[in-house]
């Protein structure tokens, strides 16, 4: 039976949420791994066909930015190979389609926010097979839409904010059972965006009621470290964490993280249809109605 929307990628932190609120008001129909896998081109068309949904909502990805690093083989599959496979999927079904990219697309090294004309040189095999999944999308299609989205966190999944929240609770256990305390420490020469998936959800839909097509920058205004991050996450639930500013080299990755990926949303601005609130007050939002559902379930 057809439906408004297909959400791919529904169990993860953004599937989630893109479920959650487009159902509100249309019909959705996520899949997820469990059902199929999109690098398979036949069964993406399969699944698609019989679905018949008007708009895809393309949230799966292999989003492991290190376990990319050491698997190429894998993302290029999955996010490169399985996203033109969606994309051809939404030709012959003529659905429309939104593609989730990231602030992985830069190298990092700019001296200011990063705008849709910039030149785009991936460090990382993650950014490089979800640049290529942009190039797939946009050959397929005319009628596409590519949010560029980064730093995300939200009520479903792993996320910086609940790790953060857990590490500064053990830091006052330890504190409160008499132990020696070691500081929480975060990098703080690594720039972006913080982004609220709900605030991701709002601004598609925005977008899609705008009649957009094309590539956007969709991230929260105003930038931060991680450190930083860090430092308003503890502000917003009022709790005191002994929390030191470090630098990447004490926390090598096997995939280089960009020095300053900030973006801005040049583009939505010219449309008049930039939704996105400061990262600083969403953060606050979101730990005003989930702050405490997370520490629960510490
Ligand atoms: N997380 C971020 O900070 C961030 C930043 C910028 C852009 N993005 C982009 O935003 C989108 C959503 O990210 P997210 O953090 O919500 O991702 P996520 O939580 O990792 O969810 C992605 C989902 O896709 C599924 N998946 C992986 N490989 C698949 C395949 N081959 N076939 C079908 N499903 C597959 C995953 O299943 P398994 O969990 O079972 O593998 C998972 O349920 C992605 O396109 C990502 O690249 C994310």
């Amino acid at each position: 039976m057809a439906c408004d929307f297909l959400v791919t990628g529904c169990r993860g932190r953004l599937g989630r949420d893109l479920v959650a609120s487009f159902s509100a008001d249309h019909s959705v129909r996520g899949v997820d791994l469990e059902e199929f896998d999109i690098r398979d081109r036949e069964r993406t068309l399969e699944v698609i066909r019989k679905v018949g949904p008007g708009i895809v909502l393309h949230a799966a990805a292999y989003t492991d930015v290190d376990g990319c690093e050491g698997n190429r083989e894998l993302a290029m599959g999955a996010n490169a190979d399985g996203a033109e496979n969606v994309a051809l999927a939404c030709r012959e079904v003529g659905a429309r389609m939104v593609y989730y990219s990231t602030d992985y697309v830069f190298d990092g090294e700019a001296d200011r926010p990063y705008t849709e004309g910039d030149q785009t040189d991936p460090q990382t095999v993650y950014g490089q097979s979800k640049l290529a999944g942009e190039r797939a999308v946009k050959n397929v299609l005319d009628d596409y839409v590519i949010l560029r989205i980064a730093w995300l966190y939200g009520r479903h999944g792993r996320n910086f904010v609940k790790t953060v929240i857990k590490l500064g609770f053990q830091q006052r256990h330890d504190l409160h059972g008499g132990r020696e305390i070691a500081p929480l420490k975060v990098v703080d020469d690594q720039f972006g965006n913080p982004c609220w998936t709900m605030d991701i959800a709002r601004q598609t839909r925005t977008v899609l009621s705008g009649q957009l097509t094309g590539l956007f920058h969709a991230t929260s205004e105003g930038e931060t470290s991680w450190y930083g991050f860090t430092q308003a996450i503890f502000a917003a639930l009022d709790i005191d964490v002994v929390v030191e500013a470090c630098t990447s080299d004490e926390f090598p990755r096997p995939a280089p993280r960009p020095r300053r990926s900030t973006m801005t949303n040049q583009r939505l601005n010219e449309a008049g249809l930039n939704v996105m609130p400061d990262w600083k007050t969403s953060l606050e939002t979101f730990l005003h109605e989930h702050g405490k559902e997370l520490v629960h379930e510490l």
